[in-house]
């Protein structure tokens, strides 16, 4: 469902004002002015990696990070083994093995998207991204760092567990500030004594410390390179025509890191904080080159600010006012690195050492599955590892070596309860993967199995005879991603259960017949809004904003909002055909491979060897959903509201490498969905033992929209307890029953929706019955067939056949 719409956009708006801190009002509205050339004279190459020089350097020989070698982390990081060997996916070669190894991340494609979509340009522009880096490069755009390059750019990126963000010139600082809140910080609302409460959120805003050199000023520019799933890398700049091109502080932003680390060329570091220093003092230094300062704040916190120094460079640091600590001249090649003090041994043990940025990796034999985030790294220090923390939902599924990595300290997350720090360059995760879930009924209701009887068939058939008498073209011939998918999906569905359960060849037959003309339609790309290929992001959107001139229109589609939700009913229901038509010796799957690849690689390319697509624009391999949010500013970050349409993709990626024959594609769904059962039961799906959210915010059963910074248990659409629920289990297919476990549907039946579903008279009606059949089959099947059902109980993508065979195919039938 939608991620924004105008009306609630505002509404957001204007709660996010209303909560932020005053010192936030002061930021949005400080005018603030860069020339696009300012900008684009900072280039860079996308293959640029960040390093920095561990010997004597002559200063005037060095111009900045273009001129800066690569460092080889394979060199640096050679005492520490990787805890996972990544010559492992060879195994994948061994075809004749009896379960054979797939390696998860195979390229779908390499070849440019078919010229059936017609190529654009973004009408939105990313600002600070140069034009080589755009032409070069697939830029991510449901990742944390979106708002640094729309909008004003002062609003954060969330690394977990810092965020920072372009600070532009609130309380005189220019650069980039870093603020880390804990849990007794956050705000819960509208009434904090609520319990359920409905929302909470952390402070944005305040600024700890700052990275900031003596020459920024509000004629200082940033500029972003190396887009990828994980990182980017920052670059600020002074004022060119005043101080020449080569002076820079280079900042890589990886997710997890426990420290965040600049490289100073040619600058003159400063330090700022809108909290205040209260002290600043030199430590002993842990490591030769290594310069240690601790800054105390004035709420109490403490901050280790730690310089890598070349021999022949003075690098001191004073307190020169309370806001600002200063170092003493200018310097170049210098990697400051700056951490709240949590465990002050940690920071000493690992300082030296940064990320610059990450891959993911992984393989799964049969259905046991594992996945690496692995880390690159610049630099040494004296633990020979990186400092990352980790999520909770990465520590419950971590290898067993990995619990040797832990530093046993934590630092608490946004909204994702605690983090763990490790001292280690790889999280290696573990997951038994579900193979067995394919296309019929499933459940995880104990003792529960498919029981048609001819009762059940009878009513099922009869059911059936109407809904493929509907008109399909008219519900599908829509200007509309979202509703056309949600459409042809219910068809699909229909003649998944005419064909498999009723095996009755002539509604079978009508079925196809009539879903395979409608879906054509969008196969040849003669929808109304046909989709294009974007050259500067690098996806496919729908055409309607462009038309429109409205970046909302159809949910956000054309400026990425939502493409999982919406490409995945549509591949989805590409699978079902497909499944059908290929059992009946058809080949209307390879007829329609490339435009269904397409679809895929758009929202879930797995490889960086297809340069056409960003790396899975959707799924975060590191926050374990996916983020519905695409090109819009955003001050509390990312965002997703419904967890179902979201794993709903992912099942759809798994059907759909099953049907083509594509083995990782599959294995790589079943990975995506095992992580997201995961993650969305700790941080989406609240029963009743969650301790990872708030224990006033766990009667809610589900997040409402969980964002980057703030869990809001509402809607984009409306209020209802039914919207705000329901929204999380839309649609209901095979896969959902592995997500929602029985005892958390119950839970959430009886406290929330027992008194609620009977006095319903719309399709959310039939969506809460459907999902009763997840703990109670019986009674779902009993209200689907009961005389009083009636068909505006079912929503535009529902069908009373499919509920009817899923209800009975779960073993809801009693005679
Ligand atoms: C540094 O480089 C400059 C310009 O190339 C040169 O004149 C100078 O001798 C060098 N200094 C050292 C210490 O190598
Ligand atoms: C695995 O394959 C890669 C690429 O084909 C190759 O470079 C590497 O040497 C192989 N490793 C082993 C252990 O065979
Ligand atoms: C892509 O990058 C290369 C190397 O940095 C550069 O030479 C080339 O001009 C870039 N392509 C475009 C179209 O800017
Ligand atoms: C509650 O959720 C946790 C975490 O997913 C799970 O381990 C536990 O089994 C669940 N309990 C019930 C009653 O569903
Ligand atoms: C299926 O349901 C019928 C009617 O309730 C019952 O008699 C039969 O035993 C059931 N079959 C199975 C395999 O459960």
């Amino acid at each position: 469902m939608s991620s924004t719409n105008a009306k609630t956009l505002i509404f957001w708006s204007a709660m996010l004002v209303s909560l932020t801190i005053l010192l936030c009002l002061a930021s949005t509205l400080s005018a603030y002015y860069s020339s696009p050339e300012g900008l684009e004279r900072v280039s860079g190459s996308s293959h640029y990696t960040p390093s920095i020089y561990l010997g004597v350097e002559n200063e005037s020989t060095d111009t900045g990070p273009n001129s800066t070698p690569c460092a080889t982390t394979t060199e640096i990081n050679a005492e520490i083994p990787p805890l996972i060997d990544p010559n492992l996916l060879n195994k994948t070669d061994d075809a004749s093995a009896a379960v054979p190894t797939v390696n998860l991340f195979v390229p779908i494609a390499t070849t440019r998207p078919s010229s059936l979509f017609a190529r654009i340009l973004h009408p939105l522009h990313p600002l600070g991204i140069s034009d080589s880096v755009i032409s070069n490069s697939t830029i991510p755009t449901n990742n944390f760092y979106t708002n640094m390059f729309v909008g004003d750019r002062d609003q954060p990126a969330n690394l977990y567990p810092y965020m920072v963000w372009w600070n532009q010139g609130v309380g005189g600082d220019y650069g980039l500030a870093i603020s880390h809140t804990t849990k007794s910080q956050r705000a819960y609302g509208p009434n904090p004594e609520a319990n359920p409460v409905e929302y909470y959120l952390n402070p944005i805003g305040i600024r700890s410390i700052s990275f900031s050199a003596v020459e920024f000023d509000a004629s200082m520019t940033m500029s972003l390179t190396s887009p990828s799933a994980f990182s980017i890398n920052v670059i600020m700049s002074p004022s060119t025509s005043k101080y020449g091109s080569s002076r820079s502080l280079l900042i890589p932003l990886v997710q997890g890191t426990g420290f965040i680390s600049g490289n100073y060329y040619n600058l003159q570091p400063q330090f700022n904080s809108i909290v205040g220093f209260k002290s600043l003092t030199a430590r002993s230094s842990p490591r030769s080159g290594v310069r240690k300062y601790v800054a105390d704040l004035y709420d109490g916190t403490s901050w280790g600010i730690y310089a890598t120094v070349p021999s022949g460079q003075t690098f001191s640091l004073s307190l020169s006012s309370s806001s600002t600590i200063k170092a003493s001249a200018r310097v170049n090649n210098v990697l400051v690195q700056i951490a709240e003090i949590v465990n002050e041994g940690a920071l000493d043990n690992h300082a030296g050492m940064y990320a610059t940025s990450a891959t993911v990796f992984g393989i799964a034999t049969g259905s046991q599955g594992t996945y690496t985030i692995d880390y690159l790294s610049s630099g040494s220090n004296n633990a020979g590892s990186l400092l990352l923390f980790a999520l909770p939902h990465h520590v419950t599924s971590f290898y067993s070596s990995m619990s040797s990595r832990a530093l046993g300290f934590t630092m608490d997350s946004q909204t994702k309860g605690t983090m763990s720090a490790y001292s280690t360059s790889q999280l290696v995760m573990v997951e038994t993967i579900p193979t067995e879930i394919k296309f019929a009924p499933w459940t995880s209701v104990p003792g529960k199995s498919a029981n048609y009887t001819s009762r059940a068939i009878g009513l099922i058939s009869k059911a059936a005879i109407l809904e493929v008498m509907q008109d399909f073209d008219a519900q599908t011939n829509l200007d509309s991603v979202y509703f056309s998918g949600k459409a042809l999906d219910k068809f699909a569905m229909i003649c998944y259960v005419a064909h498999f359960i009723l095996k009755d060849s002539t509604i079978t037959a009508t079925c196809l017949t009539k879903l395979k003309a409608s879906f054509s339609r969008f196969a040849r790309n003669s929808q109304i809004y046909p989709l294009k290929y974007d050259n500067t992001y690098k996806g496919i959107v729908s055409g309607i904003a462009l038309s429109t001139g409205n970046s909302l229109d159809d949910f956000g589609n054309t400026y990425y909002n939502d493409h999982h939700f919406q490409y995945g009913y549509h591949i989805h229901a590409a699978a079902v055909i497909g499944y059908i038509d290929s059992d009946l010796g058809g080949t209307w799957v390879a007829n329609n491979k490339e435009y269904v690849n397409t679809l895929v690689r758009d929202v879930a390319n797995p490889s960086v060897i297809d340069i056409y697509f960003p790396f899975s624009r959707s799924f975060s391999w590191f926050h374990g959903h996916s983020w519905a949010k695409g090109l819009f500013e955003s001050g509390d970050g990312k965002d997703e509201e419904s967890s179902s349409e979201d794993y709903n993709h992912a099942y759809a990626i798994k059907l759909w490498g099953q049907v083509v024959g594509d083995a990782s594609m599959e294995a790589r769904g079943a990975m995506m969905l095992a992580i997201m059962k995961r993650a969305m039961n700790s941080y989406m799906l609240m029963n009743n033992t969650n301790t990872i959210q708030p224990p006033n915010f766990i009667r809610n059963k589900v997040s409402g929209i969980l964002f980057e910074n703030k869990v809001d248990h509402t809607t984009y659409f409306g209020t209802q307890i039914q919207f705000i629920q329901g929204i999380h289990m839309i649609p209901i297919t095979p896969v959902s029953s592995y997500i929602r476990s029985p005892g958390f549907v119950q839970q959430e039946w009886t406290s929330l929706l027992s008194s609620v579903a009977p006095t319903l008279t719309d399709g959310w009606k039939g969506i809460l019955y459907a999902n009763l059949a997840l703990y109670d089959p019986s009674s779902s099947y009993k209200f689907f067939t009961s005389s009083s059902f009636q068909n505006a109980y079912l929503d535009g993508g529902a069908s009373l056949t499919w509920y009817l065979a899923y209800a009975a195919g779960v073993g809801g039938t009693t005679s």
